[in-house]
């Protein structure tokens, strides 16, 4: 995994910091934050991002000030996410770099065709409703038909919250299907509290080799 060894050093430092900070809540913010930092050593000219949860639009956001990154898709079933984020774009003078998608995740294949890098920050929207959560069962659709497009060398980046009910079973199922992942297509790498069992986790799966894919643009 490309500067697997810099990275490691990096996350040590990091998880120290973190284990420190989770008393007071704020370690979800630290592995999203992580997952960030790992996504830019990813990033070359004209990447094409996919936000697959919008939420609040933190992701999008940083996806959004990439110079790097030329355009992003984002999705979410809650017009009031995507309401904030159209805010945020706005103030930012990005609207010609987002694309906004309101429609589960599970249908994205309608919408897109291929991209470099991509995140699910799985969960309901922060200070929103908590019963609008991502399921299992249209999660893991989902997370399928991403994966079908992500091009080689990009990389889909996984934020698991085992500390709620619906996250709990993503996180059962995403780590057992991990696993059944192709090495010679694949690499998933964990960035994981192992010793705060319901702490959130980051999951990265890069695609090492190339797979067609089928360009409508
Ligand atoms: C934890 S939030 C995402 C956080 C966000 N990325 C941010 O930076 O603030 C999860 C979001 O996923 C959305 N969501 C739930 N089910 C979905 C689905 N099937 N397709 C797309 N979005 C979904 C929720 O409405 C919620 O806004």
């Amino acid at each position: 995994m490309k500067e697997f060894l810099f990275f490691n050093l990096f996350l040590n430092e990091n998880i120290v910091y973190n284990e420190d900070i989770q008393e007071k809540g704020e370690n979800m913010k630290k592995i999203v934050d992580m997952m960030h930092d790992f996504i830019l050593t990813y990033l070359h000219e004209d990447s094409i991002a996919v936000d697959f949860t919008l939420g609040q639009g933190n992701d999008l956001m940083f996806f959004a000030n990439q110079y790097k990154i030329a355009h992003v898709y984002g999705f979410d079933i809650q017009k009031e996410a995507i309401a904030i984020c159209e805010e945020k774009v706005a103030a930012a003078q990005k609207q010609e770099k987002v694309t906004f998608i309101l429609d589960g995740h599970q249908h994205c294949k309608q919408y897109i065709k291929a991209f470099d890098i991509g995140m699910f920050n799985f969960g309901y929207l922060p200070q929103g409703d908590p019963t609008i959560t991502t399921l299992l069962e249209t999660s893991k659709v989902a997370v399928e038909e991403a994966l079908s497009m992500l091009r080689k060398k990009g990389i889909l980046v996984l934020v698991v919250y085992p500390g709620h009910d619906a996250g709990k079973e993503e996180s059962k199922y995403f780590d057992t299907w991990c696993k059944t992942l192709s090495a010679h297509e694949f690499n998933v790498l964990y960035v994981r509290l192992s010793n705060h069992l319901h702490a959130p986790y980051g999951i990265i799966i890069e695609r090492i080799k190339n797979k067609k894919i089928e360009e409508k643009e």
